[in-house]
């Protein structure tokens, strides 16, 4: 998987920008704060709507399980796989019919929940790149025919 912090975050890695302050769970606050503005973006702005209703009423768990990740994933202590083993992440997404559409609403969010916590936009830049790929990855449903989306594989395919 993609670690955001050596690539892709061009020569401002992502660790020192997000973990900052005296004591580990000072450090956690920036995480954890990421993931308050993304759920709070998905719960309460109706253009995600259709990525809100694959989520449970309650984020609760939600919010904790992605904070977890995290964690790891943007160079800060693995707090995931101890408790629940390899993430697994595309296996672990099979459940919920993820599209094209699906990724592109999760990655606007996660855009807006970036640009809330005003990093500097080449760390926002390289993270959405990090996440572009983790998200593109999470497809498992085919567009609906006749979407730009499908047309424009078809294009691509008939080159
Ligand atoms: C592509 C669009 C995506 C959609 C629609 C989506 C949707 C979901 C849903 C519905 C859940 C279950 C929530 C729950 O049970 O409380 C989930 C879990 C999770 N998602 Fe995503 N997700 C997407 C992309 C991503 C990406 C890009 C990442 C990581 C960078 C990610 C990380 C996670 C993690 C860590 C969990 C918890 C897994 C577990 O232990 O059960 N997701 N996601």
């Amino acid at each position: 998987m993609t670690n955001p912090t050596t690539e892709a975050s061009g020569d401002q890695p992502v660790a020192p920008i997000l973990y900052f302050g005296n004591s580990p769970e000072e450090r956690q606050q920036g995480v954890r704060r990421l993931v308050d503005l993304f759920y709070d973006e998905m719960d309460q702005n109706p253009h995600f709507d259709r990525i809100r209703k694959l989520h449970p009423s309650d984020l609760t768990h939600s919010r904790e399980k992605f904070y977890l990740f995290l964690s790891g994933w943007l160079g800060g202590p693995d707090l995931y796989t101890p408790q629940f083993g390899h993430p697994r992440l595309r296996m672990r997404h099979m459940p919920f019919p993820i599209s094209s559409e699906d990724r592109d609403q999760w990655l606007l969010c996660m855009v807006n929940a970036l640009r809330a916590m005003a990093l500097p936009e080449k760390v926002i830049q390289g993270l959405m790149l990090s996440f572009f790929r983790t998200a593109d990855f999470m497809r498992n449903r085919p567009d609906p025919e006749g979407s730009a989306k499908s047309l424009n594989t078809i294009s691509i395919k008939g080159e």
